[in-house]
This record gives structure tokens, C-alpha cells and sequence, in this order.
């Protein structure tokens, strides 16, 4: 069932984000250079929970679905293009690839994640939703990017590098950096679904736990992980010093806060099947994703 939509719908959502680039985009290099670390590739989760909750709640994936899919991932490939940079992560492999400043520089590298940053909200804001359900999706996606969502977890992650913050700072960071835009799909996905706010409730509450199991995952493949299954450089969080999950409480701790993360989204999954008429099955196979043993 994820795998159809993986394979049958996803290609839409990377539809909508290209033709918007190539429709919007006035400056040549700039376009190659969002072009590039889009098709790069990437996992495409944050889309797919998006599609996969719709669909579980038995809607039908209209074009503003695909739309709104594809501004959440020009926001999470800006992050990505950014977090790269010298000033930040300094990585050098991005989705198997050079890393867009690399390829294009800094200042373009710099300007190409302003405007899939920019763009993003053009898309939302021109789709065929009634306007109070686009404000609304774009009040929540500029709070989850913004400065007390991603940017604010990435200004936290920086000022954590070199000394090691207690674990409540760290979830904190978590939350923000990784977090707040995979709890945006999970809820954006309710709100295209119509549901009620009790379940857009239940699926915030989802989207913290397996924002947080992400980022754990994510801190723990560095470490066990290989660059070819990631197609970025491992070992980079204990180069740079970051402060992570394995760093603060070794790889058993880091397992075990990722397993009961993903065991507290499971019953948030349950409440949900409790509260509406909603396929589990879809979400079930979906978890699986961020289990560590899924690589
Ligand atoms: C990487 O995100 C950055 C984090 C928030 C951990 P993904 O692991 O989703 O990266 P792609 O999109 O698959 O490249
Ligand atoms: C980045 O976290 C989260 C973002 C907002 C991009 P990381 O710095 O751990 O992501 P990777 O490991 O470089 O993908
Ligand atoms: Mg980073
Ligand atoms: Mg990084
Ligand atoms: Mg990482």
C-alpha cells in the first residue's frame, strides 16, 4: 500500500515542485541549481506521511495534496542545501551527490535554498484550497519552518556543538530542527483530510514522536550507518562534536529512546483508529519506516 504511493504518487508531488521551479525561476543558474538537489533524490518521507495520511483517512489525492506535498519538501531540501554549508555542517555528500554549494558555490548554494524557502509559500498560497484552509496551512508550515520550529533547532543544534547539553535541551533541539516539519505532514495532512481538531490533535501528538524518533535514527545512523546506504558522509556528528543522541547516552541509550519513541507513536496510532474512521493498516507499514532495523 505505502509502496504504491511511493511508487504511483510520489512522481506527482515531484511534478509540482519542478514545474514550479521552471516556471517561476527568471535566473538560469539559480534554476539548475534548485533543480539539482531536488532531483538528487531523497527518501521523501515528509510527502509521503502527507499522501499516507489522506489516504487513511480515505480521501482522495487531489492536486492541492500534491502541491502542498511538494512545498513541505522544497522546505526540508532548502534546510538540507543550508545545513550543508560550510558555516553550518560543512558536508561535502548530500543524496549521494557533491553537496549543492559543491556544485554551485556558496552564494548560489546560499540563494537556491532562499527561494525553494520562498517558493514553497508561493505554492501553497496559489492552489485551488479555499482560502481560510491555505492561510491556515501556510500560518503552520511558516511556523514549523521558522523561528520557533526548524531554523530555531538548527540555531540550537549549532550553539550545541563542542559542549554536551542535557537531554531535555537536546529533545528540544530535535523537536525543532527535525521535528516540527514532520509534525507539519502528519497534521497538514489531517487539516486536507477535513478531520476534526481532537484528531488533528492526536496527529500533532504523532508527529512529535516520530519527529524525535527521526532525528534519533538519523544521530544513530552516523555512527552505524554506511555512506553508500546514506548517500551522505558518516561520522560527522562525533567530527564536529555535535550533541546527539548517541553522544549523550551511547548507542543502547540512543536504541532504546528511539524504540519507546516509536512505541509511544504506535499508541497514538491506536488512539487514532479509536477517534475516526481511519485505515491503520497504512500507518502500521509507515512506522516501519523509522524502525532502525528498516536499513
Ligand atoms: C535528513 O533528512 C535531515 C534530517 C532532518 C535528519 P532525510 O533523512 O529525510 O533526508 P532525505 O530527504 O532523505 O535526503
Ligand atoms: C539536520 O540535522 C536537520 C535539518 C534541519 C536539515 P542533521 O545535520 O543531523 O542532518 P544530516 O545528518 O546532515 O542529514
Ligand atoms: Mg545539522
Ligand atoms: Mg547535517
Ligand atoms: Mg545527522
Amino acid at each position: 500500500m505505502l509502496q504504491q504511493l511511493s511508487t504511483e504518487e510520489l512522481p506527482k508531488v515531484e511534478k509540482e515542485i519542478l514545474d514550479f521551479i521552471n516556471t517561476c525561476t527568471t535566473h538560469e543558474e539559480l534554476k539548475q541549481s534548485m533543480c539539482y538537489s531536488v532531483e538528487a533524490g531523497g527518501k521523501r518521507i515528509r510527502p509521503l506521511i502527507i499522501l499516507a495520511t489522506v489516504q487513511a483517512f480515505r480521501k482522495e489525492l487531489t492536486l492541492p495534496v500534491y502541491q502542498t506535498a511538494g512545498a513541505l519538501e522544497m522546505i526540508h531540501t532548502y534546510s538540507l542545501i543550508h545545513d550543508d554549508l560550510p558555516a553550518m555542517d560543512n558536508d561535502d555528500l548530500r543524496r549521494g551527490k557533491p553537496t549543492n554549494h559543491k556544485v554551485f558555490g556558496e552564494a548560489l548554494a546560499i540563494l537556491a535554498g532562499d527561494a525553494l524557502l520562498t517558493g514553497a509559500f508561493q505554492l501553497v498560497s496559489e492552489t485551488t484550497l479555499n482560502p481560510s484552509e491555505s492561510v491556515l496551512l501556510i500560518q503552520l508550515l511558516a511556523k514549523a519552518a521558522g523561528s520557533s520550529g526548524m531554523v530555531a533547532g538548527q540555531a540550537g543544534d549549532m550553539a550545541a556543538e563542542k559542549h554536551h547539553v542535557p537531554l531535555d535541551k537536546l529533545k528540544a533541539i530535535h523537536r525543532g530542527k527535525t521535528g516540527a516539519l514532520l509534525t507539519f505532514a502528519f497534521v497538514a495532512g489531517g487539516i486536507l483530510a477535513d478531520q476534526t481538531e481532537y484528531v488533528i490533535d492526536l496527529l500533532e501528538k504523532l508527529g512529535e514522536h516520530i519527529g524525535l524518533a527521526f532525528q534519533i535514527r538519523d544521530d544513530l545512523l552516523d555512527v552505524v550507518g554506511t555512506t553508500e546506504m546514506l548517500g551522505k558522509q558518516i561520522g560527522q556528528d562525533e567530527k564536529s562534536d555535535k550533541s546527539t543522541y548517541p553522544a549523550l547516552l551511547g548507542l543502547s541509550g540512543a536504541k532504546q529512546a528511539l524504540i519507546d519513541e516509536l512505541a509511544q507513536a504506535e499508541a497514538t496510532v491506536q488512539q487514532l483508529t479509536e477517534a475516526t474512521d481511519f485505515q491503520p493498516k497504512l500507518f502500521e507499514e509507515l512506522l516501519t519506516l523509522f524502525a532502525l532495523e528498516n536499513d
